[in-house]
């Protein structure tokens, strides 16, 4: 009788936190079919990349990355190359056909498939699923947690977008918005804690409009975080990421609440200007914008707001990038992703405006706005020297065996002296200095 040798399979991860948890839930499927997950491509018979569509500049990394593993298959003709997630969903059979790159090609909606795919990829025969789905969210899946310290983890609430922004390819790559039922979510975020995690991030597109319904039941996303809230004072819950125009004042009163929910908010505004706003069709204007941004300071004082910025959209003008300079500095923004406007095929804007902003206009702006956000991170980590914060300690600093670092609730990085306690436990540190990245303290 020949033993038939497990096989094992190495996934390469871009893009998003929620590719990250996409991820954890392809080799939770793979695992429980008996493959085994490898740590290094060298060792693998399977090598798949899971990968984001968001900007041209992602889709060209994985690109190389593919050209890459084509070389490694000529020495070992039996590896199996797939790609997963959302260039899977676009780019499908180019890849496949002209370039041919890959053996099997799976969409986001279609990872409980693979095991099949990776037979039929293995008997020589492509294979491919790109087949989204109205109502998957891999509820029942326990993700296995990889490259996991332990402490903090992600939970995909909810998948699919139907905001359509017009610059944006992810309804086309992740389909029709639909929540996960919160039973499902408790109960990962129970065995979580069970596990020593102290830490969950709650992942959606917009998790604003998480909507479950079942006979009389209604839980909204407020409703769902009170819940995990309550599992116990010591896991912390955060969440990401925030539609502005679904940023509700009940959901600010269950932040200002709960201790334990953390005290950060992303909250992209992509333009300070309202004619790009329309454009862009985001659905709120920047006084809007600014009015939630005042409700949240008041309301929960200290709370740290992020965002996201796109510059060089379709006929961004001058006048429309200093109306982001200015919005900028009113929010005070703790922290910024910034990011050169990238059309891409089959959106709004590439089907109703022109690209025409110069490259070289895109980048003096983009320069211009991580600037002030250096500067504005920089007084945001000032200010908080001499404040003493709840500190979960993640684990032992990068740069000295001597430290610990670890986060507050406002999602601040600290690095400090390493105390008696273990990575997954909460202490108290008093900042000392501060860089426009990090806080340095000591615990008290
Ligand atoms: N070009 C540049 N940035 C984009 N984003 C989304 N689509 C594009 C695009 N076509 C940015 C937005 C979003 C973040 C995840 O990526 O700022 O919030
Ligand atoms: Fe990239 Fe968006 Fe897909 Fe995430 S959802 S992987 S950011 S395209």
């Amino acid at each position: 009788m020949t033993e038939q040798k497990t096989r094992k399979f190495f996934i390469e991860t871009y893009g998003c936190q929620m590719n990250f948890s996409d991820s954890e839930i392809v080799a939770s499927i793979l695992t429980k079919q008996g493959f085994e997950a490898s740590t290094e491509v060298e060792t693998a018979d399977i090598v798949l990349l899971n990968t984001c569509s968001i900007r041209e500049h992602a889709e060209e990394r994985v690109r190389k990355r593919l050209h890459y593993f084509r070389s490694l298959k000529k020495k070992k003709p039996g590896l199996t190359i797939g790609l997963l997630g959302c260039m899977a969903e676009r780019t499908k059979t180019a890849l496949m056909e002209e370039e041919q790159l890959l053996d099997l090609i799976a969409g986001p909606d279609s990872y409980r498939h693979l095991p099949g795919l990776l037979e039929q990829a293995r008997s020589g025969k492509k294979a491919i699923d790109i087949i989204l789905s109205a109502d998957e969210t891999y509820a029942d899946i326990s993700p296995v947690r990889l490259d996991s310290g332990g402490v903090s983890a992600f939970i995909s609430i909810m998948r699919g977008c139907e905001n359509f922004c017009s610059y944006c390819v992810v309804p086309y790559a992740r389909g029709v918005e639909r929540s996960r039922d919160p039973e499902s979510v408790i109960r990962e975020s129970k065995d979580l804690f069970s596990k020593g995690f102290r830490e969950i991030t709650l992942l959606g597109q917009n998790v604003n409009s998480y909507e479950w319904l079942a006979g009389l039941e209604r839980v909204n996303f407020p409703l769902l975080l009170q819940r995990i809230a309550a599992i116990d004072l010591r896991l912390r819950v955060r969440f990401a990421t925030s539609h502005p125009k679904d940023l509700s004042p009940e959901l600010i009163e269950t932040i200002a609440d709960h201790p334990n929910i953390c005290k950060a908010i992303h909250l992209p505004v992509q333009s300070g200007s309202n004619a790009v706003l329309d454009k862009m069709n985001r659905k709120y204007t920047r006084e809007e914008y600014l009015g939630k941004i005042r409700a949240i300071r008041s309301r929960i004082p200290g709370c740290a707001i992020s965002t996201d910025i796109i510059t060089g959209f379709c006929g961004e003008t001058e006048a429309d990038h200093q109306q982001t300079i200015e919005l900028m500095k009113e929010a005070s923004f703790d922290y910024a992703f910034t990011f050169k406007y990238s059309e891409r095929p089959q959106t709004l804007a590439a089907e109703r405006y022109t690209d025409d902003v110069p490259a070289e206009v895109k980048e003096r702006r983009l320069r211009e706005i991580i600037s002030l956000q250096q500067e504005l991170s920089s007084a945001s980590n000032h200010r908080d020297i001499g404040e003493t914060f709840e500190t979960l300690i993640e684990g032992e600093s990068k740069r000295s065996d001597k430290n610990f670092y670890g986060r507050n609730s406002q999602n601040k990085v600290l690095v400090f002296p390493k105390t008696s306690q273990e990575p997954g436990e909460y202490v108290m540190v008093k900042v000392k200095r501060a860089t426009s990245a990090t806080l340095i303290g000591e615990a008290v």
